[in-house]
Parts: structure tokens; C-alpha cells; sequence
């Protein structure tokens, strides 16, 4: 089977190309390299021996994205180039409601005009907002806090009118938790821009040195040790998600909405010691006033997806911190 990964150079979209190649498909990648290189693909040929077709493309030009339609019969299209900082996105709303929704406005009009009919979108936790219930099922009320999030919230209603308008339609929403560490031999992994926003990398910069310390934001959240509480998923069984997801549209599932999470929160400061008992690298670290828009407790209700998918997160806490720490160690400067 082909499949075209828009995105592809990026943290997940790498992870889950090695996955494909290991599964048999065959892959052709579009990125703008936005927010990616492409050394991360030749990693990927490398550790697989297989070989991933690339185009920089950039989603919100229409000719050279019909063109390649045009030239490629794909079986089905998995869908994570966007641009994903929250932060930024309050700056800059317009530039992520431009990239985000009218690059899946241009991808589905060319799917649409060269029958492709099976799609796999990397939605987010994020389209739940601040949870009024934990463990968080599918089911719960959509809202969001920030542009980024209504992206995502915007992009899976187009999806599901999509899907109501044309029944012919195979629909996957990937809802990730916080997708942390890496491929386990250490050669890919997450290569943020500038100083990164999440927790898991800032903590790898701070282990190598580049970065002094850690900021913790908030340490009077109502949860065990008074900081916030997320749903760590290992990016390796994030990706492996993405093929059974692949597995789902070939059933010809319509629409369907999975959390892809473990079901299991940890807090700031257990992170921080599973991280420090894993590696024996020290992390200095100071509480400060929580971060804007931060909710305190934010977890997944799993089930659906192992039920429906057969697929369930293997890699744990510890394993985590150790690959990422591996990819961080080896590539001080990410894929530069
Ligand atoms: P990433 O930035 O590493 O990958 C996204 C890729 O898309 C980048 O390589 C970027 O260059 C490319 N891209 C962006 N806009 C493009 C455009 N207009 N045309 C072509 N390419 C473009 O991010 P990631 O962490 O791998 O995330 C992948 C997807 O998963 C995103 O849609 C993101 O919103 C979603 N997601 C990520 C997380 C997370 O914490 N990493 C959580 C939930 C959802
Ligand atoms: N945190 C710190 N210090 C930091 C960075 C983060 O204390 O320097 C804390 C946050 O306050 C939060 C936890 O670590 O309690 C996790 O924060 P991240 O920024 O790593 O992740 P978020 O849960 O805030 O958001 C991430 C992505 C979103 C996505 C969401 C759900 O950035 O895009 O997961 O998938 F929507």
C-alpha cells in the first residue's frame, strides 16, 4: 500500500514512517521543513534499509500538492504537517489558522479530486480543554483554550461534515496525549526549533547542559504533589498506533475518534525523578506561578482504542525518559 505523510519529517511523523517501513507500506513523505530537517527521513532509511520518497511541499500551495496526486496513486493519506506551539499561536493566530486549516482545506480538495478517500488526522488532548472528568473518554465536551486548539477543533468538525456529506469517506481522528522520548537506538527524535515549550525536551536540554534549569510552572495545582498532571505516551507506540489506525480504514470504518494515551497521569516532579533515576543525571529545578492556559490534571481513557484498534501503549515511564535521553545524548544539536 502507498501512503502519503504530510509532515513527515517531523517528531511523530518520522517515528511513525520507520513504523510503516517496518510494516510494509510504502511511503512518500510531503513537509514544508518548517519545523524539521530532512536528515531525519535519511535516519529513518537508514535504520529500516527502506526507502521514503520526499517532496518539500508546502501544503498551502495547491499546484505542486494536485501534481503529485496527479503522479502517485495513494492508498490512503496520514495527515500531521501543522504547526503545534500553543503559545506561538496566541502571537500569531492567523498564521495557524491559515497553515493549520486551509493546508487540510487544500490536502482533502486534491484527495477529493483524485478519489482518495481514507485519512488519518493528528488531532489532540488539547480539543478537551480543561477536562471536567478524568480518565478523559471520546466522548466528553470539546472545548479549547487557544488558536492552536481550535485548529484542531475546526479541522476535525470540516472532517466529520466531510464524512456526513460523502459516506464513501474513511476518517480516523487521533486524539495524542503528550507524546515524549524516542526510537530506542537513539538516532531520531525531537528537534525543537528554539528553547523548547514542552516539559520532556526542556529536561533533556537542561541534562546536557544547554539549558540551567527547569522552571516547573505551578506548584498549587489540586493533584498529588501540587503540580500538573499529563498523560506521557512513548512517540514508539504513538506511531504504532498510527498502523493500526491504517488497519481500522481498510474495514471501512466511516468515521471514528480514538484517544491514543496510557491511561496513566504523572505530575511534574515524578517525571523529573523517574527522569533523574533513569539516566543519574540531576535536573535543578525551581516552582514558579503556573503557565497561562495550563489545566491541572489532564488524562486518557484508553479503552476505546484497544478495543476497537487492538492497539495499547507497551513502554512505560522509564523507558521513556531512558530513549530520549539516548537521542538527546547522541545528537546534542538534534539533527543539525
Ligand atoms: P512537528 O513540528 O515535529 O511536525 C510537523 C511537521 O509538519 C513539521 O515537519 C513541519 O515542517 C510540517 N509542516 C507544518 N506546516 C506545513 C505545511 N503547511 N506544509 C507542509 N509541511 C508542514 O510536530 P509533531 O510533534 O510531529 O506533531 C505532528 C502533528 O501531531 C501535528 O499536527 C501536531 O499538532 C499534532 N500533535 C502533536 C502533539 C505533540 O505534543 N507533539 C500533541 C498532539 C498533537
Ligand atoms: N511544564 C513545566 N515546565 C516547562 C514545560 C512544561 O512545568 O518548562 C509543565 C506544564 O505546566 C504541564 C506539563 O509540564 O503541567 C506538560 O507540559 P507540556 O508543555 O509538555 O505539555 P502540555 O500538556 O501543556 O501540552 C502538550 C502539547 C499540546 C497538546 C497537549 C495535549 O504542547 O500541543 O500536550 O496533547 F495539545
Amino acid at each position: 500500500m502507498h501512503i502519503l505523510v504530510t509532515g513527515g519529517a517531523g517528531y511523530i511523523g518520522s517515528h511513525t514512517c520507520l513504523e510503516l517501513i517496518n510494516s510494509g507500506y510504502q511511503v512518500v513523505v510531503v513537509d514544508n521543513l518548517d519545523n524539521s530537517k530532512e536528515e531525519s527521513l535519511r535516519r529513518v532509511e537508514r535504520i529500516t534499509g527502506g526507502s521514503i520518497e520526499f517532496h518539500k511541499l508546502d501544503l498551502l500551495n495547491i499546484e505542486p500538492l494536485d501534481a503529485l496526486f496527479s503522479q502517485r496513486r495513494f492508498d490512503a493519506v496520514i495527515h500531521f504537517a501543522g504547526l503545534k506551539a500553543v503559545s506561538e499561536s496566541v502571537q500569531a493566530p492567523l498564521r495557524y489558522y491559515h497553515n493549520n486549516i486551509t493546508g487540510t482545506l487544500n490536502l482533502c480538495n486534491a484527495m477529493c479530486r483524485h478519489g482518495i478517500r481514507n485519512f488519518v488526522f493528528s488531532s489532540s488532548a488539547t480539543v478537551y480543554g480543561d477536562p471536567e472528568a478524568v480518565p478523559i473518554r471520546e466522548d466528553a465536551p470539546l472545548k479549547t483554550t487557544n488558536p492552536y486548539g481550535r485548529t484542531k477543533l475546526v479541522i476535525e468538525d470540516i472532517l466529520k461534515d466531510l464524512h456526513v456529506s460523502d459516506s464513501r469517506w474513511n476518517i480516523v481522528l487521533l486524539r495524542y496525549f503528550n507524546p515524549v522520548g524516542a526510537h530506542e537506538g537513539g538516532e531520531i527524535g525531537e528537534d525543537p526549533n528554539d528553547v523548547p515549550n514542552n516539559l520532556f525536551p526542556y529536561i533533556t536540554q537542561v541534562g546536557i547542559g544547554k539549558l540551567d534549569k527547569l522552571l516547573v510552572f505551578g506548584g498549587d495545582y489540586p493533584t498529588i504533589d501540587g503540580t500538573g498532571v499529563r498523560d506521557y505516551i512513548h512517540v514508539v507506540d504513538l506511531a504504532i498506533g498510527h498502523i493500526r489506525a491504517m488497519e481500522k480504514l481498510k474495514t471501512g470504518p466511516g468515521l471514528a475518534v480514538y484517544n491514543l494515551g496510557t491511561g496513566v497521569g504523572y505530575s511534574v516532579l515524578q517525571v523529573i525523578t523517574a527522569f533523574e533515576e533513569t539516566t543519574q543525571v540531576a535536573i535543578p529545578y525551581e516552582i514558579v506561578g503556573r503557565r497561562p492556559g495550563d489545566v491541572a490534571v489532564c488524562y486518557a481513557e484508553p479503552g476505546l482504542a484497544e478495543k476497537e484498534l487492538g492497539w495499547r501503549a507497551q513502554r512505560g515511564l522509564k523507558q521513556m525518559c531512558a530513549d530520549g535521553w539516548r537521542w538527546q545524548k547522541n545528537n546534542p544539536d538534534g539533527f543539525r
